[in-house]
């Protein structure tokens, strides 16, 4: 079988948008520098596979996430004037000043539920970040660059251990106000659970910020990613994140292993009856490709399920 069979089911949306996030999740915990010319192959051959938005690198400090030190070669290497989105992690000014010019048009801030995260992963507290992402919104929106809001550690910290959910949508509403079009929901470590989930929806609902609003970005460390995605669904989430063939992981937090495979997501969308416009045979053999030049096995389990069978 190299599709599974579509069966709709009731109180789920006809269509999703799959965030791909390979490139800059996928490929910021790799040790190994992967050149500029294979990570711009890399998303030219996602963007073949239908993928509409595809996070193609950071334009962090290079000291901290050296992998994605030549941001500038693989943006350029990108038509920023197309349908096609592709955002990049933006922390602060220098990293918005570093893009602007190259015709960015979409930028992602990234905040942290958590103190400890956020002095880990952004060199701050919690409430600095917001202070350092402030003028980098006030500056993009005035550009007419769209922002995503990243938060972090929604579901649970390696450190801090349970995060309460107000503490979550405390920090979300704090980054939709600076001007964020979206936020995205990130399960870094991959802890969460479906109930969790839709109680973290039906809290940001509560606090005047439905899904359309939100996206949801599931690490499947635990294995309950696709769980967590169906949650989502059910509570009206339309955008989900993902890892072709589950790379990835974060460099500030060792717990944290790849995301949310775009394959496994494919195959349950379609197998929900939910348009996504993406060549799930295409998109396999860009992640096998991938892995070769990784030199790693693809942990997605619909890759490993299809990709070394010719026929059945
Ligand atoms: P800092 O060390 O506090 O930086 O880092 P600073 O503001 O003190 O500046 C020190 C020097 O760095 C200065 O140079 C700056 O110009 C330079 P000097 O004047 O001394 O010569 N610098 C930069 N250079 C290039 N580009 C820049 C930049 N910024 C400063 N943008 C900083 C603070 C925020 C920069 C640092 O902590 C950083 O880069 N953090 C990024 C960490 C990261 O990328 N983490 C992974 C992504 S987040 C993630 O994966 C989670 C997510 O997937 C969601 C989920 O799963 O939960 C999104
Ligand atoms: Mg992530």
């Amino acid at each position: 079988m190299r599709a599974p069979q579509p069966v709709r089911r009731d109180g789920l949306p006809d269509q999703v948008t799959v965030y791909e996030v390979g490139p800059r999740d996928g490929l910021q915990n790799e040790s190994a520098i992967v050149p500029a010319t294979v990570k711009s192959a890399f998303i030219e051959r996602l963007a073949a596979a239908g993928l509409r938005t595809i996070e193609a690198t950071s334009f962090v400090r290079p000291e901290w996430v050296p992998q994605l030190a030549d941001a500038e070669e693989v943006l350029s290497g990108l038509d920023l004037t197309g349908d096609l989105r592709y955002p990049v992690l933006v922390p602060n000014m220098r990293g918005l000043d570093r893009c602007l010019d190259l015709g960015v048009r979409d930028i992602a801030i990234f905040g942290s539920a958590t103190e400890t995260f956020a002095q880990r992963n952004l060199n701050r507290s919690v409430a600095g970040a917001i202070a350092m992402f402030e003028p980098v919104v006030a500056k993009a929106s005035a550009a007419g660059v769209r922002v995503r809001g990243y938060v972090s550690m929604c579901f649970g910290d390696p450190w801090e251990g349970d995060v309460p959910i107000g503490q979550v949508v405390t920090v979300g509403k704090a980054l939709l106000e600076l001007g964020c079009d979206q936020l995205s929901l990130g399960d870094t470590i991959g802890v969460a659970t479906p109930g969790h989930v839709t109680a973290m929806l039906a809290a940001f609902g509560a606090a005047g910020i439905g899904p359309d609003r939100l996206a949801v970005h599931f690490h499947d460390t635990y294995g309950q990613a696709l769980a967590n995605t169906l949650a989502a669904l059910e509570s009206g989430v339309t955008t989900v994140d993902a890892s072709a063939g589950g790379i990835g992981g974060c460099p500030f937090a060792g717990s944290a292993t790849g995301n949310l495979a775009t394959e496994d997501l494919v195959w349950m969308l379609h197998g929900l009856g939910i348009t996504t416009g993406i060549d799930l045979a295409a998109l396999i053999e860009t992640s096998v490709w991938m892995a070769g030049q990784l030199g790693r096995p693809v942990p997605s389990r619909v890759v490993q399920a299809l990709a070394p069978k010719s026929e059945e």
